[in-house]
């Protein structure tokens, strides 16, 4: 089968967050699996298109409402990721060195999406199926339904995978001019409460939705920032397919960004030259718990609450903990980490910014990992930290309500809490030093259970190929 991946982010050529990670991953396993997969994504200036060769497989024009715009594809010469790789460059849009956060990004990729269509409709075959991720591909499904001129494409299947409903690309209606001419008489696929909306479009035009964990595809009907009705009524062409993990990228044992490998039966010793390395530089106590942050510093992941949470549980269990933040974002959360760098000093420290090998470094040298967020479709550092061996402590909420169970029921092996507050925060933290301090076998037995979960892309990679064959 030949699958052509479309999205924003691929790992290491790009990454903001976990969608880089999944389609950096999911296309290399469904090759393994004896599959053609290939990735298209925006040519953005970072250092992986410096570090690489390319050769220029497509040049063509399209518009974008009056403006026409020339765009090329590249395509990696090697195949080092395991899957063919092109990027569409398109000049004075997407030839920039950050992901998103432009004033353009509607232009940006409104005029990605074309290239792509436009890209694939000149192909002397067809591709078995376009898989596209959240809503900067968006529009793709509704492109090869009712532009006129990619009617030929319209049946070849489409299946979107949402990583996160709460970013939609919606725009007014004004901009609908930007798509090539299309069929008026189907501007509902378009429409959500007045705007055109790229993610609720994918949702009615893609042949199949999927969600990246069982439980946010229930969430989604009742939490989807202003989407409920709509998964109501698609419901029945919406599955759930959890995320799996690239185990080749995350081993502890052959990591190269750690201080120390290790395995399960070097655990110990592993993670406690990993935790040296973090507590020596970021002035912190390595006798006492360290509890890592990893992440975007947005309300998502509930960030705004670590400032008070980690003040709180400082003071009510006695500075017997210390925490690391790695992560960026609101500038409030930013500025109130930073300032508690000072007055909480050896007990707190913050990295603002993202650093790949320091997160890695965390995962493999912390001891408990903290994730409150508010929403969590899937959610990946804590499957991360479960490979390496450093219990969770979750919000129970999508995909971590999928993956991490509770310590206190059977055969559990990490911390969950209910309410995105402070309070649950600061609770679970106290069952973290108790853990930590008082119930070493346990904490051990946890340990080797978690690490020898296997998330790993072998079987989320073939419940994909189920989900395409189904449409042929
Ligand atoms: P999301 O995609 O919502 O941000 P995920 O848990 O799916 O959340 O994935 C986050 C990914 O981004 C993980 O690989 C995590 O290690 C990484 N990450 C997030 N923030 C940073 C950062 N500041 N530095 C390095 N890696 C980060
Ligand atoms: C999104 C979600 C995250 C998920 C990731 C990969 O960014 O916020 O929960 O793990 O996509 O699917």
């Amino acid at each position: 089968m030949e699958i052509i991946h479309v999205s924003a982010e691929c790992y290491p050529v790009a990454k903001a967050g976990g969608l880089g990670d999944v389609v950096g991953a999911l296309p290399k396993y469904q090759v393994k699996l004896g599959h053609i997969a290939k990735v298209i994504m925006p040519m953005y200036r970072t250092k992986f298109l410096y570090t690489n060769e390319w050769e220029l497989v497509h040049e063509g024009g399209q518009n974008l409402g009056p403006h026409w715009f020339h765009y090329s594809i590249i395509k990696e010469k090697t195949n080092k990721l395991g899957f063919d790789l092109f990027l569409v460059d398109i000049n004075g849009l997407l030839d920039r060195e950050k992901i998103y956060g432009y004033n353009d990004d509607t232009e940006r990729f409104t005029s990605f999406q074309i290239a792509v269509v436009d890209w694939i409709s000149k192909w002397s075959h067809k591709p078995d199926i376009v898989h596209v991720h959240d809503h900067q591909a968006g529009l793709i499904p509704f492109m090869m339904k009712h532009c006129f001129v990619f009617n030929h494409l319209a049946d070849i299947p489409t299946v979107l995978t949402i990583h996160n409903a709460q970013y939609q690309g919606q725009m007014g209606w004004d901009k609908s001019y930007y798509l090539p001419s299309w069929d008026r008489w189907k501007w509902g696929g378009l429409d959500w409460n007045n705007s055109i909306n790229p993610l609720a479009s994918a949702v009615k035009c893609a042949w199949k939705v999927t969600t990246v964990s069982w439980s946010y595809l229930d969430e989604l009907k009742y939490m989807s920032a202003g989407l409920e009705n709509l998964f109501e009524y698609e419901k029945g062409k919406c599955v759930g397919i959890l995320n799996g993990i690239d185990n080749e990228v995350w081993d502890p044992s052959k990591d190269p960004l750690l201080k120390q490998t290790y395995s399960k039966l070097t655990v110990d010793i592993g993670k406690q030259a990993n935790k040296k390395e973090l507590c020596d530089r970021f002035g912190l106590d390595i006798e006492k718990p360290l509890i890592v942050f990893i992440g975007r510093l947005v309300g998502e992941k509930a960030a705004d609450l670590l400032p008070d949470a980690i003040s709180s549980s400082i003071y009510q269990h006695h500075g017997n903990c210390c925490f690391l933040i790695l992560g960026s974002g609101e500038t409030a959360v930013e500025g109130e980490l930073a300032d508690m760098n000072n007055r909480f000093s050896g007990y707190i420290n913050t990295y603002i910014g993202y650093s790949e090998p320091l997160s890695h470094l965390m995962y493999a040298g912390a001891d408990f990992l903290l994730m409150p967020s508010r929403v969590e479709p899937c959610g990946l550092n804590q499957m991360y930290a479960l490979r390496y061996g450093t219990v969770p402590i979750v919000r129970n909420t999508g995909g971590l309500r999928d993956t991490v169970t509770d310590f206190g029921d059977w055969q559990g092996f990490g911390i969950r809490f209910d309410n995105a507050s402070v309070w649950d925060i600061t609770y679970s933290v106290g069952r973290a030093i108790d853990l930590y301090t008082n119930k070493k076998e346990l904490w051990d037995w946890m340990r080797g259970y978690m690490m020898d979960i296997d998330h790993s892309w072998d079987s989320a990679a073939q419940e994909y190929i189920d989900v395409y064959t189904s449409l042929k």
